[in-house]
């Protein structure tokens, strides 16, 4: 690998011990993709491994009486190194992505004494050192959009497809190892979506329906994942431009089935201006049709709950924006969940703040549900006790949900999750979809 003076220079000590390592990290992550160079970040957005609860076993024990060494616990778990080093301040802007808990609402979210202690001490790490605290997987809601061409070192399969195809920056889906060597060095191996040839299509989709719902978005996305699974699909023929709350659940499901980590739509897209600048003489894999008969198919993926008592609804994979808070907080307004029934909407803490502020909080909690942050029930493995059926308006949460908790979980509109938690019961389905729709006020989403 070509290495500038100056990276030759970090990876020999002249930064000290940890930039070092970090350095040699990203030169052999680099070397093992066939990178050619790195090129320079200042766009990084990470995770850090021991904060998750699945990975709590990996945490140093902390001797008694003294404070967690979190300096060997990034060394450790962020930079796999077995040798403590001194972490010193991110050269590049980083964010930190999804925590395990939300602080704020850690007794309802069952959260130990001992995860609670762990998310402070990652807290005040990251204050030291210079992380920004987003603890969302959603960055680009709340500020972090990168400009168009911009290199960055994301992780997060919903964010990354979201700012490669929607915004034009570039990034693959990193791991917490490299992007937390990046955070320290700023720099990334460049390779895959950092090249213009990494970033041609090679499925064209047809699209033959008139796709218009957060749901209809979803499966499609999901079809798509699971027909190219981690090619780059361009499709054609959309009826009507998509917001970008479609356009996030449209990428995070078509990451979850595939592992799609970039897409083109014709005309709305910024680097497909026609089908020849999206493909950009790539040759053409395959074509694929999507109509009605392969949005069912989508939606038969997902029949596969029978209880019909719901006992947990989910909102906000990814993280909602204040538009999907709003919607939420307007069909509850007034209204009381069963009282078998339990519904939690998740969204950044920056917007929660606005959501508070304008009352949004107010009507959701007012009925008995609540507003999160920080966190998501299957990332962070945040549920209410004894759930054993749940309902979301999320295809990646619809895909996981059973897998890591172990749910039996019903798919459909924000509304008819809504609906389920206000009777106890599921009732939506693709078909009556839209009709719930027009429910819902001006100005709403659906
Ligand atoms: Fe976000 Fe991933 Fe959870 S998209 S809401 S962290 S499953």
């Amino acid at each position: 690998m070509q290495l500038t003076d100056m990276e030759k220079a970090i990876l020999d000590g002249s930064e000290g011990d940890a930039r070092a390592h970090a350095m040699d990290l990203l030169v052999r992550y680099g070397k093992a993709l066939g990178a050619e160079r790195l090129v320079d970040t200042n766009n990084v957005c990470g995770g850090f491994v021991g904060a998750l609860p699945g990975r709590r076993d990996l945490l140093p024990p902390v001797p008694a009486g003294e404070e967690r060494d979190m300096d060997a616990v990034y060394s450790l778990l962020n930079l796999d190194s077995d040798r403590r080093l001194e972490i010193p301040p991110v050269k590049a802007m980083t964010y930190r992505l999804i925590d395990a808990m939300d602080p704020d609402k850690a007794e309802i979210q069952r959260v130990s004494a001992e995860s609670q202690q762990v998310s402070r001490d990652v807290g005040k790490f990251c204050g030291k050192v210079g992380i920004n605290q987003c603890n969302t997987c959603t960055p680009y809601q709340i500020g972090n959009v990168p400009v168009m061409g911009e290199h960055c070192a994301w992780m997060e399969s919903s964010a990354v497809i979201y700012i490669n195809s929607v915004i034009g920056a570039r990034t693959n889906v990193e791991g917490a190892h490299s992007a937390s060597a990046a955070a320290l060095v700023g720099k990334i191996p460049y390779w895959g979506y950092h090249t213009l040839e990494g970033r041609r299509g090679t499925h064209l989709i047809e699209i033959d329906y008139p796709v218009e719902s957060m749901l209809e978005w979803g499966l499609l996305g999901y079809w798509i994942g699971e027909k190219v699974k981690n090619e780059v699909p361009v499709l054609t023929g959309i009826h009507s431009p998509p917001n970008p709350n479609k356009l996030k659940h449209f990428g995070a499901a078509a990451a979850s089935s595939g592992g799609v980590e970039m897409y083109h739509i014709v005309g709305v897209t910024p680097e497909a201006r026609s089908i020849e600048d999206a493909f950009r003489d790539n040759p053409v894999k395959d074509k694929l049709r999507f109509g009605k008969a392969e949005l069912e198919e989508a939606y038969s993926w997902f029949s596969t709950a029978t209880d019909r008592d719901v006992d947990f609804v989910v909102i906000g994979c990814p993280h909602a924006s204040l538009e999907q808070v709003r919607l939420v907080a307007q069909l509850l307004d007034g209204k009381k969940l069963s009282p078998s029934s339990n519904l939690w909407i998740f969204t950044p803490k920056a917007l929660k703040a606005m959501a508070d502020r304008v009352g949004y909080t107010k009507a959701i909690e007012a009925a008995g549900a609540h507003l999160m942050s920080d966190s998501c029930s299957a990332l962070s493995k945040v549920y209410p006790e004894g759930v054993k059926v749940a309902a979301t308006d999320s295809c990646k949460q619809a895909h996981y949900l059973p897998a890591i908790l172990k749910f039996q979980t019903w798919l459909g509109s924000t509304e008819q999750c809504v609906n389920a938690a206000l009777t106890g019961k599921w009732s939506g389905g693709l078909e009556s979809h839209k009709d719930a729709g027009k429910l819902v006020a001006p100005g709403a989403l659906q």
